[in-house]
């Protein structure tokens, strides 16, 4: 196979002509023929002045190409997409696609024999993992890391988390404008992605888990020297796997991804995490198992204690031992043969685990954060193929909870009406939200963290059971089912609940469940199939909208996907 700079030549039809021309433009950057000779690695920069979670790229670049250089490669950085989560309209997750295609199109465009793809904020690496399970091009990631923690009165505050407890505060009238201002500079104090449990850490968990980042990549502050250090190292291995792989073929396997669920639950991670895993296996094929990892959760519990399910920040899980030290505690229930980067295997990868005395942030299985993993998959009348709970970040008497339905047509309504005093709502009922999902909400916005109606959380009601076919931030905490598939603008059965129905959420037996005869929701079903949906007519948007594909297959595009 052609290697360097005969890698993917310009087709003219006279391939040695094609390269004559690629040296004679690439020396115009100075380049020896001796530099042109090493084996390229290639760098994906997602530095953008839109991302404040990426604001150390140069200096990783700068860091990784020095470990290229050292190790006898030739770094060669090229930009792509890079998206925030507060700057992507209608929201990051409808980019995300696009983001994958992009990175995994540059990859193949582009001379290079190995790539270190450097992203960070919640949606970039999941692209970048869809990109690198599409390629034959050995690939690393390497994370920004995560922000140091703020402070604020004596409190020690993490983004995103606290920005929406702050936010209710505000909503019920406990905390004025000026203070709001105050806490926009202390909530996000460094560069770096979000230091809580939220998506971008959990996905940087993820990577490690799948072995397609070195140890520590997940945890270590975006701002501390050891990131540098840590670019450098992955540079220099970026140049190693540029001659000897290991492939993301060998890397992205069914056992690993079943190591990726089993450290979700474990983490207390995202339940966006879950949506981006399926979406990544099926780029390989592989089909994720929602009743499966529902019964991973079952036998394996919550062990980090991090916001929102827990106490701690990203820093602290980094002092405590990262990600070896975890994966170390439920290695009874891993594939420790599923080969890494750096070298050997999982089991390679855990032996190196830190020992931290006394440290209180990555438990064992005997003292756990809590008793079963952190998400649940649900099923009912409500959701033939599936929703998802973060139980560990529910409040536990809700858990267990029949109410009446108030119900959101989507998110216009929701804005809206649910400050309306006038509105008809109590503590006890239950919130519906739908379109909102991958094609009604043009990209399943994460709007499922409804907000508690003004004239309720005036009365210090801080949470309630909400329901919806979108997904939520995982920062955020509270009583939600999310996901709900079919989704309502597909005709899924969110789309029949009608205000003043009662519904049943039973998590200990997996159910959701709206209480009306099975011939009644059949006729409403009926209703509503000759109601037509308005749909984008051109560009991205229609491309999105035609080929988006549900929550459990990770709303990925039917085309990127292997054909069976
Ligand atoms: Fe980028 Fe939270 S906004 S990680």
């Amino acid at each position: 196979m052609a290697q360097g700079m005969r890698k993917g030549l310009t087709r003219y039809g006279d391939p040695e002509f094609s390269l004559f021309l690629r040296k004679a433009f690439i020396k115009a950057m100075g380049h020896s023929d001796e530099a042109l000779s090493r084996p390229i690695v290639g760098v994906a920069d997602t530095s953008s002045d839109y991302n404040p979670c990426h604001g150390n790229v140069a200096m990783l670049v700068e860091a990784v190409k020095r470990g290229v250089l050292m190790a006898g490669g030739l770094p060669m950085a090229f930009p792509t997409i890079s998206i925030h989560e507060s700057f992507a309209h209608p929201t990051s997750m409808f980019l995300r696609n696009l983001m994958s295609m992009d990175t995994e199109e540059m990859i193949r465009a582009q001379p290079m024999d190995s790539v270190v793809l450097i992203g960070g904020c919640d949606k970039t690496i999941p692209a970048q993992l869809m990109a690198a399970a599409s390629i034959d091009v050995p690939a690393i990631v390497l994370p920004t890391g995560p922000m140091l923690v703020g402070h604020y009165k004596g409190e020690v505050l993490g983004a995103c988390s606290d920005c929406r407890r702050f936010w209710a505060q505000h909503r019920a009238g406990k905390l004025d404008l000026i203070e709001v201002n105050r806490l926009t500079e202390r909530l996000a104090p460094t560069m770096g992605t979000c230091m809580v449990m939220g998506t971008a850490s959990s996905m940087a968990c993820i990577a490690e888990a799948l072995g397609i980042a070195l140890p520590g990549s997940a945890s270590i502050p975006a701002m501390h020297a050891d990131r540098i250090r840590l670019a450098e190292a992955t540079g220099r291995t970026a140049t190693e796997m540029a001659q000897r792989g290991p492939q993301p073929a060998d890397l992205l396997t069914p056992a690993a991804f079943n190591n990726a669920l089993t450290a979700l639950q474990a983490l207390g991670g995202s339940t966006n995490a879950l949506v981006h895993l399926s979406a990544i296996a099926g780029r390989r094929g592989i089909a994720i198992d929602l009743d499966a990892f529902d019964q991973i959760g079952r036998k394996v519990p919550v062990l980090v204690d991090l916001k929102p399910a827990g106490q701690h920040y990203m820093e602290d899980f980094h002092h405590a031992g990262g990600m070896p030290r975890l994966l170390r505690e439920i290695a009874g229930h891993l594939d420790l043969s599923t080969p890494v980067v750096g070298g050997g295997t999982l089991a390679d990868y855990v032996a190196g685990a830190e020992d931290v005395p006394g440290q209180q942030v990555i438990r064992s299985l005997a003292n756990p954060v809590s008793a079963t993993g952190s998400m649940a998959v649900l099923r009912g009348n409500l959701a033939p193929r599936g929703a998802v709970i973060k139980h560990s970040a529910a409040t536990p008497d809700l858990l267990q909870h029949e109410g009446r339905a108030v119900v959101f047509d989507d998110l216009e309504d929701l804005s809206a009406r649910v400050d309306d005093p006038m509105l008809d709502v109590r503590a006890d009922d239950i919130l519906v939200l739908r379109n909102a999902g991958p094609k009604g909400g043009a990209g399943m916005p994460e709007a499922g963290y409804l907000p508690i109606p003004k004239k309720l959380a005036r009365e210090g009601i801080n949470d309630m059971v909400r329901i919806s076919d979108a997904r939520m931030s995982g920062t955020a905490f509270g009583t939600i089912v999310l996901h709900i598939t079919p989704e309502s603008a597909v005709g899924g059965p969110l789309a029949c609940v009608r205000n003043g129905d009662r519904i049943r959420l039973d998590v200990a037996a997996r159910r959701i469940d709206l209480l009306i005869e099975d011939d009644e929701m059949a006729a409403r079903m009926r209703d509503l199939a000759h109601l037509a949906r308005t749909t984008p007519d051109r560009g991205y948007a229609a491309l999105f909208d035609r080929e988006v594909l549900q929550a459990d297959e990770g709303c990925d595009f039917e085309f990127m996907r292997p054909r069976p």
